[in-house]
C-alpha cells in the first residue's frame, strides 16, 4: 500500500518525505486555504513548490470549476504546472466527463468525494487513475467508511479495473491499518496519523533498557 500525505503544508510534506516512506501528496481547496494560500497565482506557485519537494511522486491538485469545459481548461493548466501533477476532479456528471477526457489524453486524475460503490464503478469506467473514497466522513455519519473500501476492492478485483483505490479522509492510525487490511492501493493521511504508527510503549521501554544495560556494562 502506497503512503500519500494529505496536506498542503510544505514542512509536513518534507518531514514525511524525509522518513523515506512517502509515495505522494494529496491536497484539496480546504487544505490550501488552511495554509493561507489564496488567489490563482499563489495557488499555482504553491503547487509548483510542493511538486519540487517531492519530484517523481504524484501530487493531486484539485480543480475548482464544476462545469465540464471549465474543468478541462483548469485541469490542463494544473497538469502543465509540473510533471507529477494529478488532476483531482469531483465525482459529478461533469467530473466524470472530464476524467474521461483527461484519461484519453494520458493526464493522470484523482476522482474525489466518492461515497458509494456505484460512484466507484463510474470513475473506473471513465479511466480515473485514482479513486478517493472518504472513509472518515462516512464514519462521521455513523456508517462504516472502511466497509466501502472493502466493497470497492472486491468490485475492482472482480472486474479487473485498473483505477487505484486511494483511501482518503483518514483520521487516525487505525484507519491506516484497516485500509491496508482491506486491500486499498493507497492511503492518504495527515502527518499526525502517520507519526502515530510509530508509537508503542514497549518499544520505548525496551530501548531505554537496552541503553541502560549498555551504559552499565561500560562502567
Ligand atoms: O483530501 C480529501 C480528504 O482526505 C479530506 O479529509 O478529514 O477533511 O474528511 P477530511
Amino acid at each position: 500500500m502506497k503512503f500519500f500525505i494529505d496536506t498542503a503544508n510544505i514542512d509536513q510534506i518534507k518531514e514525511a518525505r524525509d522518513l523515506g516512506i512517502l509515495d505522494g501528496v494529496t491536497t484539496n481547496p480546504s487544505l490550501m486555504a488552511k495554509e493561507g494560500i489564496t488567489g490563482e497565482k499563489n495557488i499555482f506557485k504553491h503547487y509548483k513548490n510542493i511538486c519540487k519537494e517531492v519530484e517523481g511522486l504524484d501530487v493531486s491538485a484539485e480543480v475548482i470549476s464544476t462545469e465540464f469545459s471549465e474543468m478541462v481548461k483548469e485541469g490542463k493548466v494544473l497538469a502543465d504546472l509540473a510533471e507529477n501533477i494529478v488532476v483531482k476532479v469531483p465525482m459529478t456528471k461533469d467530473g466524470i466527463k472530464a476524467i474521461s477526457y483527461f484519461s484519453e489524453r494520458d493526464i493522470l486524475t484523482n476522482c474525489t468525494l466518492v461515497f458509494s460503490a456505484g460512484q466507484a464503478i463510474l470513475a473506473a469506467k471513465a479511466g480515473a487513475t485514482y479513486l478517493s473514497p472518504f472513509v472518515g466522513r462516512i464514519d462521521d455519519i455513523s456508517w462504516d467508511g472502511m466497509k466501502l473500501i472493502e466493497e470497492i476492492v472486491s468490485i475492482y478485483s472482480i472486474q479487473g479495473y485498473a483505477t487505484e483505490i486511494l483511501a482518503a479522509s483518514i483520521r487516525n492510525p487505525l484507519h491506516i491499518i484497516q485500509a491496508a487490511k482491506a486491500g486499498a492501493d493507497v492511503v492518504t493521511c495527515p502527518l499526525s496519523s502517520i507519526l502515530a504508527l510509530f508509537n508503542h510503549p514497549l518499544t520505548d521501554i525496551g530501548l531505554a533498557k537496552f541503553l541502560e544495560d549498555y551504559h552499565k556494562a561500560g562502567k
